[in-house]
């Protein structure tokens, strides 16, 4: 497929996420705009310093004279920023609400005066909430049980009313994220593990059998990338899961065990959280052809190996891989 070379904004790029793709988003030859409060660290492009197509801007998205300088001469947005679990979003409810939803409608509205052409909304697979269906698609009831989980889907709706001629806009909904990147957190369940793992030998799990869906960090790069890449006509409203690989918790504790040599130890613990379900990834695939090319496996193999290549500095404790801790640290009004 023709490359389609554009001018990207990047919101909340200095996170997990957009630490992996705005890398390969400049590989592949876009102009990348990272608008980000850098609050994971100021350092998280050092490798990039000077690259003469990566543009960064520390700053809130909630500041519209700042996002109305950031979104100029982008066409293209993707939206991640975000007080991005349940627990930091917990620590400061309004907060997490002027963030995650207050600031959405101003910030897409100033994209299409700006003359973007195209907005990928990062939304999450916590959006169906608990389903007993062997396979939540994407045409399933959200019933989102939590005030993240349904920020994102209001954030949702408000992207389908502003969807217009010239502007188009499309939703992916992700699973759990995996593995390695240059700004690292270690608050996800696949990375918790192989934390734990690697350093005390010992995988502490609650629950055990509720599965939950992940998702390797390149394959979610590779969402962001292939989408970039299709014509209008094919993303124009849609909505897609990313992320096929649906473990129980105990069988991705088995996973990161067996990725170790020695003897590593399973301990399991009673959970109240019965959050269960198998998301299905296929209408990515059906739609434009979206295929995973990376395994669970390899996601804590590369993050073994970062551990072991002594990547991170103090990575049990350090509050810049935990996202509620530095929310506590940082104290964002
Ligand atoms: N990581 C996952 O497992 C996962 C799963 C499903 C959905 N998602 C979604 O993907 C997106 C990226 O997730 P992530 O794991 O990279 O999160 P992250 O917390 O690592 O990154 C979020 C980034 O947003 C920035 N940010 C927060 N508030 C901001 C503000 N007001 N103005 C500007 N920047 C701000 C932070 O500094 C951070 O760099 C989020 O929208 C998240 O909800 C992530």
């Amino acid at each position: 497929m023709k490359q389609r070379l554009s001018n990207v904004l990047v919101s909340g790029g200095a996170g997990y996420v957009g630490s992996a793709l705005v890398p390969m988003l400049l590989d592949a030859g876009h102009r990348v705009t990272v608008l980000d409060l850098f609050i994971y660290g100021e350092q998280v492009f050092s490798d990039l310093s000077g690259h003469p197509k990566l543009r960064q801007i520390k700053g809130d998205i909630r500041d519209q004279k700042l996002v109305q300088a950031a979104v100029e001469k982008c066409d293209t947005i993707i939206h991640l920023a975000c007080i991005s679990n349940d627990p930091s979003y917990d620590l400061n409810p309004s907060l997490g609400r002027s963030i995650n939803f207050e600031s959405f409608k101003p910030f897409v509205e100033e994209a299409k005066r700006a003359g973007v052409r195209r907005f990928i909304y990062a939304s999450s697979s916590s959006v169906y909430g608990v389903k007993n269906e062997d396979e939540v698609t994407e045409d399933l009831l959200l019933e989102p049980l939590t005030d993240y989980s349904k920020y994102k889907v209001l954030c949702e709706k408000e992207l389908a009313r502003a969807r217009a001629p010239g502007f188009v806009a499309c939703v992916v909904r992700p699973s759990t994220v995996c593995g390695y990147a240059p700004r690292q957190r270690f608050d996800v369940v696949v990375n918790i593990f192989t934390n734990q793992a690697f350093h005390n030998g010992k995988i502490r799990v609650t629950g055990g059998p509720q599965k939950r869906p992940n998702i390797h960090i390149t394959d979610m790069c590779r969402v962001y990338l292939h989408i970039l890449q299709q014509p209008d006509e094919k993303i124009d409203g849609k909505i897609w899961n990313a992320g096929d690989t649906n473990y129980s918790i105990s069988e991705l504790a088995e996973i990161v065990r067996d990725q170790f040599d020695g003897h590593i130890i399973i301990e399991t613990a009673p959970t109240n959280d019965p959050r269960s379900y198998h998301v299905c990834g296929k209408k990515i695939f059906s739609d434009i052809g979206f295929e995973l090319k990376f395994s669970i496996r390899d996601a804590v193999c590369e993050l073994a190996s970062a551990l072991k290549a002594g990547k991170f500095e103090d990575p049990m404790n350090n509050p810049l891989y935990y996202n509620i801790k530095q929310m506590q640290r940082v104290n964002l009004k």
